[in-house]
Parts: structure tokens; sequence; C-alpha cells
């Protein structure tokens, strides 16, 4: 009764957030990602969605989190070797045995018994968590665990069932990314991943006078006040995604220089 009072009156945050790593995109969610849920990282190829999940676990790391990424793509080696060109060094919390990287493969015709399978792949998960709480999930790029499969029904419920396993199993905060067809404004490859998460973050890339300016905008926030502007990023060593000023001032700017 205090308590929902408390809400009420504005007195106390109901939710417990958890920051991404990266200061400015916590205050444009509104203070961070609510622990337990599940976020979308969305945007074409090359753009910082990798970068962008390691940063949220690094920050979790940092804290002496439990950590996995699952890479449904890359190479785990090329990954971490990636991250070490960004100044991280992810090996020390491998051997801190806190951080857990692992590479899977899924195929088409996993996909269509999705009930069973996706019951398998959590309990996968829960194999790599080997029992250790788990705080914070990456699973990049989760358009490649439906590639090949053709009917979206099965899809669909394949990574509803995956989401709903993994949220009631681990209540760990999950980032999945996305990767979407370049020029396209869709905001996932199959269109319907937006709707299992609580947020969606967008990344892309604008053509401003003869630059590519990468930018980044929370499309969905459930349960927060979420700053609605696009803003500029910077990726840059050792400090990862840097959120710059809005996308708006930076074209005010160029057109007040060029009169
Ligand atoms: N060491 C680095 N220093 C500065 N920028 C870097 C560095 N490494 C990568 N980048 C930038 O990050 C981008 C790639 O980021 P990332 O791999 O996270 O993209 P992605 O969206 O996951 O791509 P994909 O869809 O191919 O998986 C590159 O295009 C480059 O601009
Ligand atoms: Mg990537």
């Amino acid at each position: 009764m205090t308590c929902q009072i408390a809400v009420k009156a504005g007195l106390m945050e109901p939710f417990e957030r958890v920051s991404t790593g990266i200061p400015k995109l916590d205050q444009m969610l509104g203070g961070g990602l609510l622990k337990g849920k599940t976020y979308l990282v969305t945007g074409e190829t090359g753009v910082g969605k990798t970068i962008l999940s390691l940063q949220f676990l690094l920050e979790g790391l940092k804290n002496g989190e439990n950590c996995i990424y699952i890479s449904l793509d890359e190479r785990i080696e090329g990954v971490l070797r990636g991250a070490l060109s960004l100044g991280w060094n992810l090996w020390e919390y491998i051997e801190q045995g806190i951080f857990h990287p692992f590479e899977l493969r899924l195929y088409a015709e996993d996909l269509k018994r999705f009930g069973k399978e996706s019951r398998a792949f959590v309990d996968a998960l829960a194999r790599i968590a080997a029992g250790r709480p788990v705080n914070r999930i990456v699973l990049d790029p989760i358009s490649a665990l439906a590639a090949g499969a053709r009917e979206e029904l099965v899809i669909r419920e394949y990574l509803r069932e995956i989401v709903n396993m993994m949220e009631e199993k681990f209540g760990a905060t999950t980032m999945l990314t996305c990767d979407i067809p370049t020029g396209s404004n869709k905001l996932s490859r199959f269109g319907f991943e937006e709707f299992l998460a609580s947020g969606v973050i967008v990344l892309g890339v604008t053509r401003f006078y003869g630059k590519l300016l990468k930018t980044i905008y929370v499309r969905k926030m459930r349960w927060s006040r979420a700053d609605s502007a696009i803003y500029t990023f910077e990726i840059r060593p050792g400090e990862g995604i840097v959120i710059l000023e809005p996308l708006s001032e930076v074209m005010d700017s160029s057109m007040l220089s060029n009169l």
C-alpha cells in the first residue's frame, strides 16, 4: 500500500534500471533499460550494433556481473579481436569466469519445430550459465536465428518463445541485435521483432554534405519517458559509442555556415 502510494505520488522509481554503458543513451531511455526485460538494437550493416551490445555487456562486467554473448554469425575470435581494437580486453573477464561468449549456428529445419527447439535453445543458454545468476545476455544478431525459414508464423513463435523463456528463466536484461536491409525503413528484418521487445533502439546512417553521419534514436521504450530526438554518434577507440548533438542541430549549423 505504502509502495503504491509512493509510486502514485511519483516519489519512487517503479522499475529497477540497468545502464547501457552509454550515459547519454541511458538518459534518452528515461534512466536506463528496465531490469530483466528484452531490448532490440536494430540498424543497417556496419552501423555499430555489435559494438553497442558489447558496450552494454562491458558495463556489467566492470561491476562483476555474469554476462553471456551469443554470436549467431561472426566468429567469437573475430568479435573479441574487434573489441580489442577499441581498447576493450574481454579475455580478462573470460579469465575471471564472468564473461561467457559463444557461437551458435541454427538451421532453417530447426525452426520448423519451434516449441521444442526454442526450449532447447534456452536450455543451451542455461548450460552455458551453469547455475550462475545471469545479469546480461546479448544475442547478435537474432535475424540469423530465422535465416532461411519461410513461414513467418514459425519464426514469430520461435522468437516469442525464446524471449519469454529467457525473461522467465534468467531474469537477465537482454539485448537482441537485428540487421535490416540497407536503405530500408523497416524497424526489423521480419517486421515483428519490435513487438517482442520492451524497447527498440535504432541505429542509422545519414548522408549529409558528402559525409556519412551515424545516428541513434529510441523508437520505443515501455513505461518510460523516452527522448524522441535523433542524435548523431561516433565510435571512438577506448570509449565505443559516444552520442553527440541532435541531428537537427548538426543540420542547422551546417546550413548557417553555408549561408
Ligand atoms: N576500432 C575502431 N575504431 C573506430 N571505429 C570502429 C572500430 N571498429 C569498428 N568501428 C566502426 O564500427 C562499425 C562496425 O560496427 P559493428 O560491427 O558494431 O556494426 P554492426 O552493425 O554490428 O555490423 P554488422 O551488421 O555487419 O554485424 C564500422 O563500420 C566502423 O565504423
Ligand atoms: Mg554485428
